[in-house]
């Protein structure tokens, strides 16, 4: 198969991660016979450095010109620092969902068996997890009407979503659901929120559309307590943006570090794919950062936008091997012995070589 992706590794330990990816990529062409063309493009604080803008145009044609895209992490100190910085490397990632459609941010949290212990979670309550996040990624708050007013002493985001919006996130929510255990959690605050209203009544008129599908409807401050609780009572969330953002986050640490868990973002173009954690700053050039985030966000992309199952497949065989011989970074320290982010990713590679 002939495959174009755009690489846009972004800033902090963006690159290091993408690059071991890449490195695993190269390994599976070789293997099963793929032609890659990587194009890299720039995005983030690197982008505005060089461009004064966080996703310029050429990013954005690249993508569109890709049949799906590596991402790796966005975000810089310099901007978190100065609530006044008119261009933030976020705004990027935000412009960047938006001009491509990615309207569903698809975040599973699996647990692995060998990094049970590791769980903040005891674990007879986490065995067994295994949740899909559907998160709606191109509206709510974070794409409202904002600003200041009375002299910049008072400032406002609005929440706005439009049933359409909602119809296609939950369209995409019934369908996992039916993919896996039939069950479909609506995750709002419609005790107190208009928006969330519209999300449940939109959410009960599709039930019928769906009738072997199960739908609870919960509260989110019930479902942040539960998922520390009883992760493994979730199967498919779906989510408004902020509420996802937060959620994810939350239950991307259950499986021992947030350094593991991949994520896709779909919706009308190609798709993007990336690592659950942010550019973690503090670590950059110290070779600690875990890949396996990253790695699994190629094994997603091979398997949602090219149905390559057998690469994505050995991919995840190679990675819960790694995790299973302790063969890891040191957030996951499992036998005192700290392996390199490279290290990580030349065994996930001899793995796929020989098996
Ligand atoms: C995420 C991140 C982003 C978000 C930030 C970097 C804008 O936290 O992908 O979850 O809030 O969506
Ligand atoms: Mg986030």
């Amino acid at each position: 198969m002939k495959i174009k992706i755009a690489v846009l590794a972004g800033d902090g330990i963006g690159p290091e991660v993408t690059n071991q990816s890449i490195k695993v990529l190269n390994c599976i062409a070789e293997k099963y016979n793929h032609k890659i063309k990587l194009s890299e493009g720039l995005v983030g604080a690197i982008a505005i450095d060089a461009y004064d803008d966080p996703y310029p145009d050429s990013t954005h044609k690249l993508c569109v010109d890709s049949d799906a895209i590596l991402f790796g992490a966005i975000g810089d100190p310099k901007y978190d620092n100065d609530p006044k910085a008119k261009i933030r490397p976020e705004q990027g990632l935000l412009k960047m969902r938006k001009k491509l459609g990615l309207y569903a941010n698809l975040r599973p949290t699996i647990i692995f068996e060998s990094l049970l212990d590791m769980s903040p979670i005891k674990q007879e309550r986490i065995s067994g997890t295994d949740i899909l996040f559907v998160r709606e990624l191109t509206g709510g708050i974070y794409f409202g009407e904002r600003g200041r007013k009375d002299n910049n002493n008072y400032a406002y985001d609005t929440c706005e979503y439009s049933k359409e919006e909602i119809i296609r996130i939950a369209k995409i929510g019934f369908e996992y659901a039916k993919k896996r255990t039939k069950r479909l959690c609506c995750v709002d605050k419609a005790n107190v929120l208009e928006t969330s209203r519209l999300w449940r009544e939109t959410v009960q008129s599709m039930e019928k559309d769906y009738p072997e599908i199960t739908v609870s409807y919960e509260f989110v401050d019930a479902v942040a307590m539960r998922l520390i609780q009883w992760p493994s009572s979730y199967d498919v969330l779906i989510t408004s943006n902020l509420f996802g953002d937060i959620l994810t986050d939350e239950a991307s640490v259950i499986s021992g570090s947030m350094g593991l868990m991949p994520s896709a973002s779909i919706g009308s173009g190609n798709a993007l794919y990336e690592p659950i954690h942010g550019s973690y700053p503090q670590a950059t050039g110290k070779k600690i950062a875990n890949p396996i985030a990253s790695i699994l966000s190629l094994s997603m992309m091979l398997d949602y936008s090219f149905k390559l199952k057998d690469e994505s497949e050995i991919i995840n065989r190679a990675v819960e091997d790694s995790l299973k011989n302790k063969y890891t970074t040191p957030d996951l320290n499992v036998n005192k012995i700290d392996y390199s982010t490279d290290d990580v990713g030349d065994y996930i590679i001899d793995f796929i070589k020989n098996n």
